[in-house]
């Protein structure tokens, strides 16, 4: 068996609310990704999954639990992971170069270093000719690959992506996932994607994690055995509709019963 190239351990936050109150988000979450595996995360709004991430990235500390890179414990530390955060916004005073680079800079490297380094991968995202271009002259889809780009630049192998393409309507969706799996296919990333849409955690990953609703904890781990490289077609197979329809019987229950912690007396 090969060592995981990451792994969570009894993951687990609570967060400490005014007056003394906490909230309890993540609960145990344990699950590990194999060296250039994909993995999917879904679950239902509000049960913990960014903050699974923060914690992950070194942003948030656990209240118990560990992170692993390489059989390494690294709880805390944030040089291991590639991350683009939820709402991951382009600056939309800079150039898209700039904004791509930027990461880089503010580890420290030269500027124009940062730049070059940035200005390789624009052919890879589709976006040759867009370097001085300003955020507003892109489209979406454009946008979302340049906020990949800014994230990938960081030349890390581990990949976390929390809902990447969660703002695009569907076709350009469709469009970037099956981009998202050439570029991954070809560079030897391990990836953790975040998303809510259960098509495209099939579609993507070699195999889907479904969160309970909070405090969260891993429902369901199953293996996508779909083979590769994925085409648009195969979303018809009977094979995916058996997938989606575990994932959705799944995921549902769990959705239930987060929209009841929302009523208004639920803390
Ligand atoms: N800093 C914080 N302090 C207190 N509570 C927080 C904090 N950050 C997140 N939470 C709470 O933790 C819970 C989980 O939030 P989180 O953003 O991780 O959910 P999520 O699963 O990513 O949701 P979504 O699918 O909507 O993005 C929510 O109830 C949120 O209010
Ligand atoms: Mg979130």
């Amino acid at each position: 068996m090969v060592e995981p190239k990451i792994e969570l351990r009894n993951l687990a936050k609570t967060f400490q609310l005014a007056q003394g109150q906490s909230r309890h988000v993540v609960d145990n979450v344990s699950f590990s990704a194999q060296p250039g595996e994909f993995v999917a995360v879904i679950g239902p709004s509000g049960c913990g999954k960014s903050t699974m991430f923060n914690i992950m990235a070194g942003l948030e500390t656990p209240t118990s639990g560990e992170v692993l890179v390489d059989g390494k414990v690294v709880t805390g530390e944030s040089e291991h992971f590639a991350y683009m955060p939820q709402k991951d916004l382009l600056f939309p005073w800079r150039t898209i170069l700039e904004n791509t680079a930027l990461g880089l800079e503010v580890r420290g490297m030269k500027k124009k270093e940062a730049r070059a380094k940035a200005a390789d991968l624009f052919a890879t995202f589709g976006l040759a000719g867009f370097e001085n271009a300003h955020p507003f002259e892109l489209s979406g889809g454009m946008r979302q690959r340049a906020a990949l780009l800014r994230t990938v630049v960081q030349s890390r192998d581990v990949l976390l992506l929390d809902e990447p393409f969660g703002a695009l309507d569907s076709l350009t969706r469709l469009e970037m996932q099956s981009w998202l799996q050439g570029v991954w296919s070809e560079n030897s990333w391990t990836a953790v994607l975040i998303t809510h849409d259960i098509r495209e955690a099939i579609y993507l990953a070699d195999r889907v994690i479904v969160l309970s609703a909070r405090p969260t904890t891993v429902r369901l781990d199953i293996k996508i055995d779909l083979p590769r490289p994925r085409e648009v077609g195969m979303i018809t197979t009977p094979q995916f509709a058996d997938y989606e329809k575990e994932l959705i019987d799944t995921l549902h229950e769990e959705s239930r019963k987060a929209m009841a912690q929302q009523m208004p007396t639920a803390v």
